[in-house]
């Protein structure tokens, strides 16, 4: 409400100057001068190399348009989160009111993303996800200003139950960090594989960014389950990765997993990675030319193998520059550039996806398998995938 009333008079007020001429200048100034796109993302801890595989993806979706947003240039900024939720604010505000940027891009953490969403709702900024899950955003947070290339935490976990039943595994363990992704990764999973009939016999967690998971590997030894599934992420998904196989846990209970726990990781986490199966909306072998020319550019371009934040980070390049082309660099025309926003199909390596009516991705969710250092795709576990946006109401009748 605050958001939309703020956004409205600001177009108002510059409608009426604009009528009385006052304006004019400063508008043919702002037009031609250069579009202010801000990174706020993490460049240190654990999820600093999601930080980076984002903005290069962003860049590089946007220098193959062109390197211009609506013939406009580009001003670039960037700030590291250090996925710390209690400076969110601080440092949204900091891209906002300091560097004056038009879109802020951000961020990976679900906490931090809190922090944005409170500016963005505050000031009508721009926000474009290129990963933070938080159900919030999408849901009773949601805001006109506020649109997510990525995933709600909870879509890649509701594509996880049914597969692992298939399976005749009945019952697992949960294993997660404890803060918003973890939780509602575990709510997915929760609904999908109660619901397939199978049993979750012990949750367990620790706090963000803790990465001493010896005690709890000792714990999944003595509760001998079919299956251990479980929401990691970043560098500290490689060390879970290999910790669980020198537990001697491996080749015992298969492991499961929202797909952040395999990606950007494989090199790091090395054999022990090999056979574990995750749901997620991306896989490295997707055999479509849109994938094979994305996966050649980004290794050619960034001497790296892309994985899902890459991706994240080009549709978030391409829906920028696709809704700044669609109002011809005009930033400043709301209406009109939320409304392309939200009717872009966007060609995704992972596949075409188009926006939910609470700004978040219609997707389908992959089954993949870890095969030779990479996440083969085994099938697809759930077509389009909507996530409920509850308690948004933004594009209700
Ligand atoms: C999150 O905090 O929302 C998140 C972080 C890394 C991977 C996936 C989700």
């Amino acid at each position: 409400m605050t958001t939309r009333r703020l956004v409205l008079s600001r177009g108002a007020a510059i409608v009426g100057a604009a009528s009385t001429g006052l304006l004019l200048p400063g508008i043919v100034r702002a037009q031609s001068s250069r579009i202010r796109v801000g990174f706020m993302l993490p460049y240190t801890g654990t999820y600093s190399q999601l930080g980076v595989a984002i903005e290069n993806g962003v860049r590089m979706a946007i220098a193959e348009q062109g390197g211009k947003l609506g013939g406009r240039e580009i001003e670039w900024f960037k700030l590291d989160d250090e996925s710390e939720p209690s400076k969110g604010v601080e440092n949204a505000n900091r891209l906002v009111q300091r560097d004056k940027v038009d879109v802020l891009i951000g961020t990976v953490h679900s906490g931090v993303q809190m922090g944005i969403q409170r500016v963005a709702r505050e000031t009508g900024v721009l926000n474009l996800i290129p990963n933070a899950g938080a159900h919030a955003a999408t849901r009773a947070l949601c805001a006109p200003n506020v649109f997510r290339t990525s995933f709600t935490n909870s879509q890649p976990t509701l594509a996880l139950g049914k597969p692992m039943m298939d399976r005749g595994l009945k019952k697992t363990v949960w294993i997660t960090w404890k803060y918003a992704a973890g939780d509602e990764a575990f709510e997915g999973f929760r609904d999908s594989y109660t619901k397939a009939g199978g049993t979750i016999v012990k949750e367990l967690g620790l706090p963000f960014p803790n990465v001493e998971f010896q005690a709890l590997l000792t714990e999944i030894a003595s509760l001998r389950p079919d299956a251990v599934a479980c929401f990691f992420a970043g560098g500290a998904a490689a060390k879970f990765i290999r910790d669980y196989a020198a537990a001697g846990l491996k080749d015992k209970i298969p492991l499961w997993g929202s797909g952040f726990l395999t990606e950007g990781v494989l090199e790091a986490a090395g054999p022990a990675a090999e056979g574990i199966m995750t749901t997620m909306h991306y896989a490295d072998s997707l055999d479509t030319p849109r994938n094979h020319q994305f996966r050649t550019a980004y290794a050619t371009q960034f001497k790296m193998q892309p994985d899902v934040y890459a991706v994240q980070g080009y549709d978030t390049g391409l829906l920028l520059a696709q809704g700044a082309a669609a109002v011809k660099g005009d930033m400043g025309n709301k209406q009109a550039l939320y409304h392309a926003l939200e009717t872009q199909t966007i060609d995704s390596p992972r596949g075409k996806w188009s926006m939910s009516k609470a700004h978040n991705p219609i997707q389908d969710i992959y089954l993949r398998r870890v095969e030779n250092k990479d996440n083969k795709v085994i099938g697809i576990a759930a077509k389009a995938l909507s996530d409920s946006g509850a308690g948004c109401k933004l594009g209700a009748a």
